[in-house]
């Protein structure tokens, strides 16, 4: 058996309001647009966009070196609503089943919410100084509430993968709305 070359340790600096690292590997953005298929609202969505704007829900940025096991990064939400639902990401399972995940918020508020694939659902507090852990083979999708960014550092096997399919055609069974001053969760009333 050969013995993998040694990689060289990094402490890499994260901006707590910005989300932005030190050293990174890489980085996308996700529009309105391109979650058009994951808000409720199609009205409120369509409305938006056809003003003129197409606003950045969130950025990952991530920082990954080739033979390692596990990468990390960060996610940095905007907030806002489409319509009463708070600005989300899209949600997923990982492709592989036994590995889970670890969700560190930095600053900001929102919730995490969770499925099983068997239908039960969790939500975990996003508030900085919370480590939430996700457990493999549950759903997870983030929700901002607050009025500011959220920005929360996520590490994963690199193996781990993303399966997007299963929630972008069924939904999530709780969906997070904005009503009046409250944050409320609520069972999403088209899901199959
Ligand atoms: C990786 C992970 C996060 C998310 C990111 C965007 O396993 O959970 O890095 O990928 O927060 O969310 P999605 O991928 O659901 O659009
Ligand atoms: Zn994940």
């Amino acid at each position: 058996m050969t013995t993998p070359a040694l990689l060289e340790p990094e402490g890499v600096f994260i901006a707590d309001m910005t989300g932005e690292l030190s050293s990174s590997t890489g980085r996308y953005t996700k529009r309105l647009s391109e979650l058009a298929a994951i808000y409720s609202d199609t009205a409120a969505l369509e409305k938006a966009i056809a003003e003129g704007s197409d606003p950045v829900i969130y950025e990952v940025v991530e920082y990954r070196k080739s033979g390692s096991d596990i990468f990390f990064g960060t996610t940095v939400m905007n907030p806002g609503v489409v319509g009463e639902e708070f600005y989300m990401t899209r949600g997923h399972f990982h492709a592989q089943r036994d590995m889970g995940e670890i969700y560190y918020t930095q600053s900001g508020t929102g919730l995490l919410i969770l499925e099983s694939r068997d239908g039960v659902t969790r939500e975990i507090e996003m508030k900085p100084g919370v480590c939430a852990f996700i457990p493999p083979d549950w759903a997870h999708r983030s929700v901002n509430t607050g009025t500011e960014k959220l920005v929360f550092v996520w590490c994963c096997n690199q193996s781990a993968g993303h399966d997007y399919g299963e929630i972008l055609r069924r939904g999530m069974r709780k969906r997070v709305l904005r009503r009046g001053t409250d944050i409320v969760v609520v069972p999403n009333p088209s899901y199959q």
